[in-house]
């Protein structure tokens, strides 16, 4: 079960080269205590991957990487207007939305296509096209590595905000490892269609009075067309986070670029979109041998075919570097950074 010098290469999006001290898989919180009661392992805190598709390896990881595989889906409560449904953590996220599709439940068809899995989308509140997942999830059930055992925790617990949880905290990160989520479905219900493109989309499809399905297939048209494919060429998604700016940064920008993108995130906050930042420094395609910002779409970098992480993170820099002279605005990595 435990294994030594594994190469992670295969293991994250960007396909870099990486080896893990210690790998293993496990199914089962009770796996999961006996390796981790293992002297070899127990300490520093292993290394958990999902789907590897939202993390940059710049070094080789001298401790344990985990992989959660257990990937089974029960419908735990059948109630009337929607359903309470458990799903392992290792389940492949998309798998997860198409079944819920497939089985008549409205909600998640504008999370199709991102990558991972179901156990990491509740750590970063994954979100697309107008709808982050927090708004589904009932409960995320945790093996807790301090108390050695799970724990349930209900949503309120669980602190999510844009692209954030408790479990992203500090004190938390190292601490606990999800191994099932909850989540409630419901039967049915209003489609999120205000994301701009989406109706756009639809449109072009011949659609005018959508379902869920529609909904489905417009946003992996627009993935598959704005977002490159980590199977071609390797990347994790989004790289940065879209700042969030106070009211008077806002303002600022938009006096000399009226058609920045903006977006309410609160009081006296405004979404910034980092892709168009970016992209207005000119760095849309930028390369440093074979690490750069792709010409598909300015968030994503890519890694053109030999990049080390420790490229990408030179890329990453440079353009937060850039960004910052231009605008005096930080950008902040989404993806974990090793
Ligand atoms: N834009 C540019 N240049 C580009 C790409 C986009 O100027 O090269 C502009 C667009 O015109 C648009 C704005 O930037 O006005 C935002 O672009 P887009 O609609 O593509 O969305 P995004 O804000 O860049 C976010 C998420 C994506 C998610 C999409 C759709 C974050 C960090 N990213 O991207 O999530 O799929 O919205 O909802 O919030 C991910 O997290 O990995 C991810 C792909």
């Amino acid at each position: 079960m435990l294994r030594e010098h594994v190469s992670l290469k295969s293991m994250n999006t960007f396909g870099v080269e990486a080896e893990a001290r210690w790998y293993a898989e496990v199914a089962s919180p009770a796996e999961l205590s006996s390796l981790l009661a293992d002297d070899r392992v127990a300490d520093p805190a292993p290394l958990v991957l999902g789907g590897g598709s939202n993390l940059l390896l710049t070094r080789d990881v001298d401790r344990l990487v985990l992989r959660y595989v257990d990937d089974h889906l029960r419908v735990i409560a059948p109630g009337r207007d929607s359903h309470l449904i458990e799903v392992g953590a290792g389940m492949n996220w998309h798998a997860f939305v198409a079944w819920s599709l497939a089985n008549g439940y409205v909600g998640l068809e504008n999370l199709a296509l991102i990558p991972g899995t179901v156990g990491a989308a509740p750590i970063q509140n994954i979100g697309a096209y107008g709808v982050e997942i927090e708004r589904f999830v009932n409960a995320v059930e945790v093996f807790d590595r301090e108390r050695r055992c799970t724990t349930l925790f209900k949503h309120d617990f669980c602190d999510f905000a844009y692209r954030w949880s408790r479990f992203k905290r500090d004190e938390d990160r190292d601490r606990y490892i999800v191994v099932n989520v909850r989540f409630r479905l419901p039967r049915r219900g209003e489609l999120q269609l205000d994301y701009p493109g989406l109706r756009d989309e639809l449109a072009a499809m011949g659609i005018d009075t959508p379902g869920a399905r529609d909904v489905f297939d417009a946003v992996c048209r627009l993935r598959r067309r704005k977002l490159p494919d980590p199977a071609l060429i390797g990347n994790a998604g989004s790289f940065f986070k879209n700042p969030i700016v106070s009211g008077d940064v806002a303002r600022a920008l938009l006096a000399n670029h009226p058609a920045a993108p903006n977006f309410d995130a609160g009081p006296g906050r405004r979404k910034l979109g980092a892709a168009w930042l970016i992209d207005q420094c000119g760095l849309k395609g930028y390369r440093d041998g074979d690490a750069g910002v792709s010409a598909q779409h300015a968030l994503v970098l890519v890694n053109h075919g030999r990049a080390s992480g420790a490229d990408l993170w030179r890329v990453a820099r440079h353009v937060q570097a850039t960004v910052r002279a231009r605008f005096g605005i930080d950008l902040e990595p989404e993806p974990v950074v090793i």
